[in-house]
């Protein structure tokens, strides 16, 4: 399947069947991420692979709305990134889960982005401050997002080429 076709075939899955994701699997999607393009090559991220069960349903807490894949799916990966090695994390982290994200679809494994950044816990807080306590992040990590991973429970369809809003792409001016 050649790239595009991959790109046209990923889908964000939330549900997920509970059967196991091999070590294998979870190291190549690791691997994407980690060959994500990065500022100055500076690599500021670190990933996080959460795979104990009680730690996964304590993250589920990290958001209002829509993180219940947190509860069913069976690792999750979060992404981190120190503020203070560049001014461009946000891209750097956002590549690297762009990447996690497809390879997981390619694989044949369900993913979806849960965002972090600029959003709220259960309890009040910001997901980063809830995330940051839960997995004991050093004080000058920034937390990005989170992609859940399982064996997909169904999958929506794949994008067509209706999807493609071309008419938001403009030629030498807007
Ligand atoms: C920056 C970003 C944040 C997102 N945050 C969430 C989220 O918190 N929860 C969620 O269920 N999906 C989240 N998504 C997934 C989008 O809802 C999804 O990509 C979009 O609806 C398009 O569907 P598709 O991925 O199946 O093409 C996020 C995606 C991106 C890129």
């Amino acid at each position: 399947m050649s790239l595009l076709e991959m790109m046209y075939n990923r889908r964000s899955v939330r549900k997920y069947t509970g059967e196991a994701v091999s070590e294998e699997d979870v190291k190549k999607i690791l691997s994407a991420g980690l060959l994500g393009a990065t500022g100055k090559n500076i690599r500021p991220w670190e990933f996080i692979v959460v795979n104990d069960k009680d730690v996964l349903q304590k993250l589920a807490d990290c958001r209002t709305g829509s993180v219940a894949m947190l509860k069913t799916c069976e690792c999750a990966i979060v992404v981190i990134a120190d503020e203070n090695k560049t001014d461009v994390w946000v891209e750097d982290c956002s590549v690297a889960m762009a990447n996690m994200h497809l390879m997981a679809d390619s694989l044949g494994l369900g993913s979806c982005w849960i965002q972090a950044r600029l959003r709220e816990a259960n309890d009040g807080r910001t997901a980063e401050d809830f995330i940051k306590d839960a997995l004991a992040v050093p004080e000058n990590y920034k937390v990005e997002a989170i992609l859940s991973l399982g064996q997909p429970d169904g999958k929506p369809e794949a994008h067509t080429e209706a999807d493609l809003l071309f008419d938001k792409v403009h030629y030498n001016k807007f």
